[in-house]
């Protein structure tokens, strides 16, 4: 296979001839937000978003998206959070180009309404809950009976993290080697954690300086720190899985933040450098650091954004929200789930 492939390519590699018809007038689905733990961090192919390396992440429970889709006559129109959105915006953009992998004629037009969970400004990418429930949507309007891996796939054309964001709970994405990237898809992990919590800690809404797409490219290219990544991250999942089956809570906590700080460490080496710490960030990391001295069990990841995640077990709550009344926090596993 050659290496120029394209999404239209892929698309039809998964559908294997099923109709674009739609089946259904309307079709809606949920799914959550997910943050990894070993993060995603650098592309091996840049336009089919396949990774160098596997990742893990944590689904937010009730946090997410939920997003309907319908036929529209005229043209397309997107509705987020009950706000129509303009064709000019990011999030139009970024949507009219992934539907059109999907629709069935030119003068086809979609109307997509899409309701999120996660707080507002949490600092939370809800873009990977959005095109994972916008997938599962589109899954059941054409009627394509397809997997979850299958679909998996599908999501991640619309961004890398979403291939994790169809399950609940722990996932694991599996990089793969293949070049079209029919191996590269994410799998659920059969383990359960009530105890486990994760805050989302605010710390800045203003816009972030570099997206995502650009900070790795360029941390790729650049940074000498780069080729350490690999080995990093896959020692990562590793002690994660292990830590995930033995209910090993400080095991979970130290992986993932020492695998966000090394994922950090890469921004930073990269030239021009990337750096996304506020004064907050490094702030909360020291507080985070001495809480830990002093025998408190919290620990933190951050993605690329100036904001932490934190983890920690249900116990701490009481004290955790006392010393960060801003928290807001989640039980992923929570019953019910609205995606099962
Ligand atoms: O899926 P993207 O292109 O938004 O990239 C996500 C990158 C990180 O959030 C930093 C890591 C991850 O695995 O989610």
């Amino acid at each position: 296979m050659s290496n120029n492939l394209t999404k239209e390519n892929i698309v039809q590699l998964v559908l294997n001839n099923k109709p674009l018809k739609p089946v259904l007038n309307t079709a809606q689905a949920y799914a959550p937000a997910n943050i990894a733990l070993a993060k995603y961090w650098g592309k091996r192919n840049e336009n089919l978003n396949l990774p160098f390396t596997s990742s893990l992440s944590l689904s937010l429970g009730n946090y997410g998206a939920n997003t309907a889709v319908k036929e529209h006559t005229g043209q397309d129109r997107y509705v987020l959070n009950d706000v129509e959105q303009d064709k000019n915006t990011e999030f139009s953009q970024r949507l009219a180009a992934y539907l059109d992998l999907f629709r069935p004629h030119s003068d086809f037009h979609f109307l997509i309404e899409t309701t999120s969970t996660v707080p507002i400004a949490a600092g939370v990418a809800s873009s990977a809950a959005g095109f994972a429930a916008l997938c599962l949507a589109l899954n059941d309007f054409f009627g394509w009976h397809l997997s979850k891996e299958q679909l998996s796939i599908l999501t991640r054309l619309g961004s890398g993290s979403a291939a994790r964001s169809l399950w609940p709970g722990f996932v694991q994405w599996h990089a793969g080697i293949a070049e079209d990237g029919m191996d590269s898809y994410a799998e659920k992990l059969d383990y359960h954690w009530p105890e486990l919590r994760m805050g989302l800690l605010l710390l800045s809404t203003e816009k972030k300086h570099t997206s995502s797409r650009e900070a790795m490219q360029r941390t790729v290219r650049t940074s000498p720190f780069y080729n350490r990544w690999p080995q990093q991250v896959a020692h990562a999942v590793v002690n994660l899985r292990k830590a995930i089956q033995n209910q090993d809570f400080n095991c979970l906590g130290r992986t993932a933040e020492e695998n966000a700080l090394a994922m950090h460490a890469t921004m930073l080496t990269a030239h021009p450098t990337i750096c996304y710490w506020l004064p907050e960030t490094l702030a909360t990391m020291q507080k985070i650091w001495q809480l830990r001295e002093s025998g408190i069990s919290v620990y933190f990841t951050q993605d690329a954004g100036s904001n932490l995640k934190l983890l920690f077990l249900a116990d701490q709550i009481l004290m955790l929200s006392q010393l960060f009344p801003e928290l807001i926090i989640i039980d992923p596993f929570c019953t019910p789930c609205s995606l099962k």
